[in-house]
């Protein structure tokens, strides 16, 4: 039996970003039939045990998708072992994975928007400080992302 492939999205408070990335990802592979592990958290640690921004609930409700029961926990050592692929939402985060990251962790670690052609190198930006457009622009970022990882690991 092959195993699941799994996934973690992390970005800095695990309230914005990457719940909207794991929504993306459950969702889209959902719609593949592709069964995958999926999971975010955040490099930092002010938000552990809350739930979603209302903003990002406020634009997965948009698509179809309540997010309201996640709630924020920070990226441990454990999760290095545990997934496949930790995928970071901006390069800061990228960087502090690396710097984190136990000797012995196993997962691949890469930029989330290294999926999309045309995106490469680029961070979804932090939408925290701005409009609920910026919640927008990252639903639009991730689920093209998420599509991206689906067709990836369908392919094998
Ligand atoms: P996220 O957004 O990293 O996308 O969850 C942020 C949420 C909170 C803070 C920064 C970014 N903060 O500074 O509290």
């Amino acid at each position: 039996m092959t195993q699941v492939p799994s996934v973690l999205f992390v970005c800095l408070g695990n309230i914005c970003r990457s719940p909207l990335a794991e929504a993306a990802l459950r969702h889209e592979a959902a719609a593949a039939g592709l069964d995958v592990l999926v999971d975010s958290a955040g490099t930092g640690s002010w938000h552990v045990g809350k739930g979603p921004d209302p903003r990002s609930c406020a634009e997965a409700a948009r698509h179809g998708i309540d997010i309201r029961s996640y709630r924020a926990r920070q990226v441990e050592a454990a999760d290095f072992r545990r997934f496949d692929r930790i995928l970071a939402l901006d390069a800061a985060n990228l960087a502090d994975l690396k710097r984190i990251a136990p000797a012995d962790g196993t997962a691949s670690l890469s930029l989330l928007l290294d999926l999309v052609p045309g995106l490469e190198g680029s961070d979804v930006a932090d939408p925290y400080y701005g409009g609920p457009e910026g919640f927008a622009l990252t639903w639009t970022q991730v689920r093209e992302a998420a599509r991206r990882l689906v067709a990836q690991l369908a392919d094998g």
